[in-house]
């Protein structure tokens, strides 16, 4: 078992890897593995207690198979069968409160859903009031299920809601 917090982000290339990267020098690169979802198999589940997972919502359809070839596509269906049971995880998630003020950050609760349907202790909740939106899926009891970012808009306040989330959880890890 590895000591270190594992970073497991998808699609690769854009904002989402961009932010992970940032959380990762923030915690210390010493002390996390980033690990891009499309490398992601079984073992590097068992490998790690720590986890903090990061994506982008990309369309209201939420990933459907059939028409997006988005990295969480292709990764749900073999991140449905991976067991959680004992392991801590957080998550964050990229949006755009403008442009899909109804939809904000909708795809973490797709991630959400499959890791407490698999048995993980999910940590890092945010409250909504720092966050202008109208509707949001990845709100259960009143908070985000994770940290949502918005690099389209609200960029500069990216690295002050990476710091404050963090403080949040990071002892527990
Ligand atoms: C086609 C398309 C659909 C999007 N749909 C949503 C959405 O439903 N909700 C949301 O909050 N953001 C949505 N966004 C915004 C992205 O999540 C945001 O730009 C994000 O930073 C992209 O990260 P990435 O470059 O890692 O994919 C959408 C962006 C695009 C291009």
């Amino acid at each position: 078992m590895k000591n270190k917090i594992a970073i497991l982000f998808g699609p690769e290339g854009g904002n989402t890897e961009r932010v992970t990267q940032l959380v990762a020098n923030k915690i210390g690169n010493d002390k996390c593995t980033v690990i891009p979802v499309n490398k992601v198999t079984p073992e590097t589940i068992s490998e790690f207690n720590s986890f903090i997972i990061g994506g982008s919502t990309i369309g209201t359809h939420n990933w459907s198979i059939a028409n997006s070839s988005h990295d969480w596509d292709v990764f749900l269906p073999e991140f449905r069968k991976m067991d959680f049971r004992g392991k801590k995880v957080a998550l964050f998630g990229l949006g755009d409160h403008l442009a899909y003020p109804n939809n904000f950050v909708d795809g973490m609760r797709t991630i959400y859903n499959v890791l407490v349907e698999n048995n993980a202790t999910i940590v890092g909740q945010c409250k909504t009031d720092d966050y202008e939106f109208n509707e949001s899926e990845a709100v259960v009891d009143g908070k985000f299920v994770g940290l949502p970012i918005d690099e389209d808009f609200e960029d500069d306040l990216t690295e002050n809601r990476i710091d404050k989330w963090l403080n949040t959880f990071i002892n527990k890890l």
